[in-house]
């Protein structure tokens, strides 16, 4: 099992690329599986998620080509896949594929629009919290669908098809906005979505189902309505940039002082995050290529932060900050507000030397001024990228146990990080 290295303190700078976005990447995916034409993704980054939803989709029958580098490419450009669900052979989505990452789930929505039909197993994926699929579920229900529970499986049927219907979430669900959309694409009649998700994701799903011929307004936006048709066709869609990692990449950034450019990042993606970077002490400004962070001379400052559903502090930053707050002169407080037992990283960071302490939802910094480098283990995606942001600025030796939880959703990290002065391998035994 891969192991990452790192000796710390060196500051962070140069460029890093920034990848097409997993969360966006792995429903734009799904959504191939609404038409029997092809959808070209461009921009999808070679992640271990891709990878296994390539395999869950290949279950299904759908053919997916990634294409060649193409003249010109740099080295990190993401791939292009083609996807191409011209005959769908089966409708079950197995335990085996799918407990291993929860957005494979979503095939549910676009095999029960399209087919009539769906079987899916409950999923599994990172183990933050109990994360449950009640409201995905109620989201195909307002559409027509039978629901039943069958053997850990989810057997749905919509005979006849899907019906447009009105879908009130309960709490903002970024996954049950994903399902209602795809759904309500081929249902008859018009759905509408309230208290929908606003992520980017979200928007960026539904600009690919409109250049599919799907009829979708106000996506982006907490009311969404969906005018259903009978068949979506092919189009082109570019993959949007992972505001996940750019974030990351600025917290890391903001951790070990330097000067990094992240290319490609999209500012208005993550906006409260940089405001919180830039209370912390960095400096931040924008330019055409993407965003610059910077932090040279001045401390770290503390901050009170709770995540929120965008355009709040993501929750997929959470950790991150947390690794930084580590380090600042004082203390502060960050509160996990969408996911309960999202906390798994407090005590490896606490390998460290880091004093947190848990209140609930709400986790108490005292800052330190010197971290010292530890074996530690990786627990889930986000958790395990803030060890190695705690491990670039502590001093000495960090080993990181368990990185395939990181390569799910980090491309190339150890490559981009060392491109930028950071002392850090990776050890394959
Ligand atoms: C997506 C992201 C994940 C991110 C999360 C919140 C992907 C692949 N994953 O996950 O990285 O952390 O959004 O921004 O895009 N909930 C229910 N019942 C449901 C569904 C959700 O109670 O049926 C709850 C969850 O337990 C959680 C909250 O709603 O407390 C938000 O979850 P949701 O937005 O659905 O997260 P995911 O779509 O799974």
């Amino acid at each position: 099992m891969d192991r990452i290295r790192i000796i710390g303190g060196n500051p962070l700078n140069g460029t890093i690329p920034i990848s097409g976005a997993k969360n966006a990447a792995l429903p734009l995916m799904i959504a191939g599986l609404l038409t029997p034409e092809t959808l070209i993704l461009d921009n999808v980054p070679r992640l271990a998620d891709v990878a296994q939803l390539q395999r869950i989709l290949g279950n299904h029958g759908v053919d997916i080509t990634a294409v060649g580098k193409r003249v010109g490419d740099g080295k990190y450009q993401g791939q292009t896949l083609q996807i191409s669900a011209a005959d769908i052979i089966d409708t079950t989505a197995p335990y085996e594929l799918v407990s291993r990452m929860r957005a494979s789930f979503w095939v549910i929505a676009p095999l029960l629009a399209r087919m009539h039909a769906a079987k899916v197993s409950l999923p599994g994926g990172c183990a933050i919290g109990t994360r449950p699929v009640d409201l995905l579920i109620m989201a195909l229900e307002k559409l027509g669908a039978e629901i039943a529970i069958d053997g850990g499986y989810v057997v749905a049927k919509a005979h006849g098809g899907l019906r447009g219907g009105h879908i009130d979430f309960p709490k903002v669900t970024v996954g049950g906005t994903h399902v209602a959309l795809m759904a309500a694409t081929l249902a008859k009649g018009t759905t509408l979505i309230t208290n929908a998700a606003c992520e980017p994701e979200v928007s960026d799903l539904a600009e690919c189902l409109i250049k599919m011929g799907a009829r979708i307004t106000g996506a982006g936006t907490a009311r969404i309505e969906v005018e259903g048709i009978d068949r979506l066709h092919g189009a082109r869609h570019t993959v949007l940039p992972d505001r996940i990692e750019a974030g990351t990449y600025a917290i890391a950034t903001a951790m070990t002082g330097g000067d990094v450019q992240l290319e490609g990042a999209r500012a208005e993606l993550l906006q409260s995050a940089l405001d919180v970077l830039k209370e912390a002490g960095a400096e931040i400004s924008v330019n055409a290529d993407g965003i610059r962070v910077r932090r040279n001379g001045n401390g770290i400052r503390p901050v009170q932060v709770a995540t929120a559903p965008f355009p709040g502090f993501p929750t997929d930053l959470q950790a991150q900050l947390m690794a930084l707050m580590v380090r600042a002169q004082g203390s502060s407080a960050i509160t996990e507000t969408i996911f309960e037992n999202r906390f798994m990283h407090v005590q490896e960071l606490a390998r460290f030397g880091a004093r947190i302490s848990l209140d609930g939802e709400t986790a108490r910094i005292e800052g330190i001024s010197t971290l010292r480098g530890a074996p530690v283990m990786a627990t889930d995606l986000r958790a395990s990228v803030s060890l190695v942001i705690a491990g670039l600025a502590a001093e000495g030796e960090t080993m990181v146990n368990r990185v395939y939880h990181l390569d799910r959703g980090f491309e190339r990290l150890e490559e981009k990080l060392k491109a930028c002065g950071a002392a850090i391998e990776r050890i394959s035994d």
